[in-house]
């Protein structure tokens, strides 16, 4: 079956509340002129409850930036993913890079964080990305294995078709971000489905991969046409409601020449 091209955006710790119910209604607007993309938002934690009523019946998917493994415990400042999927969300996403830079967030842990996510039916959203150093070694793919191998560690194949993959290489996201260049990202994709299906067999080859990291109205065909990439994970460029909508007539145009989505 063909699935649905997914279209996220994470908004990190961005926009008040005020904002994020303006933009959620219009999102909403917007995903109904396009039912050819499968959208999805990771607003900031505290705002799950209301957009979850908000958003409930809606096109478009919800979820958190980030969550415990465990259920309950004395971990002052944790969210457990009981709340997490209580309040609405769909997906879990699990190490960001940011996550992974500035709050040392490691694959062991990400592991369990998939499984809670499992457990309590959400999808795990786990991202992968090598840094400028690892590019710099040449050992894009030995990092980028390393972190699926170990992430998705104990998933049995029958949950792997809920499982999402963003690669989002760590140079390349951000205000100083160099954007990567497509051919690059073809070539990355095709080691992570490689990697997906020598874990799960031919489950693994219905996870998505998304591409994540600088993608702007100018380069959001010129990724989103590569083989292997299967949704295009959003910062800065679609925070903006108009901007947003620009990526997405710009993509529309391109898949009514013939691709519509992946597996
Ligand atoms: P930017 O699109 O702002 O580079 O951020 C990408 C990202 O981190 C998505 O999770």
């Amino acid at each position: 079956v063909m699935q649905r091209f997914l279209l996220g955006t994470n908004w990190k710790m961005h926009k008040n509340f005020s904002e994020a119910l303006d933009y959620t209604a219009k999102l909403r607007i917007l995903a109904e002129a396009y039912p050819e993309y499968q959208y999805f938002i990771i607003p900031p934690a505290l705002y799950l409850q209301e957009l979850g009523k908000r958003m409930a019946g809606s096109l478009v998917l919800l979820g958190a930036q980030n969550m415990h493994w465990l259920d309950e415990g004395d971990f002052t400042g944790e969210l457990s993913p009981a709340w997490i999927a209580d309040c609405g969300a769909q997906i879990a996403e699990l190490g960001h890079s940011e996550r992974r830079q500035f709050y040392n967030e490691n694959d062991y842990d990400l592991n369990r964080k998939v499984h809670a996510a499992l457990h309590y039916g959400m999808r795990p959203l786990l991202c992968v990305g090598e840094s400028a150093q690892e590019k710099m070694y040449g050992i894009t793919e030995e990092a980028l294995r390393r972190q699926l191998k170990i992430g998705l560690f104990g998933v049995v194949p029958k949950d792997a078709s809920r499982v999402w993959i963003a690669y989002e290489p760590v140079w390349a996201i951000g205000a100083s971000g160099v954007p990567a260049d497509p051919a690059y990202v073809e070539q990355v994709h095709a080691v992570l489905h490689d990697c997906l299906v020598e874990l799960f067999g031919e489950r693994g080859r219905g996870i998505p991969v998304l591409y994540g990291g600088s993608v702007n109205q100018e380069n959001c065909v010129a990724l989103a046409e590569r083989k292997g990439v299967d949704g295009l994970f959003i910062g800065r460029a679609a925070w903006d409601m108009e901007k947003f909508k620009t990526i997405s007539e710009q993509l529309h145009a391109y898949f009514n020449t013939g691709k519509l989505g992946y597996g």
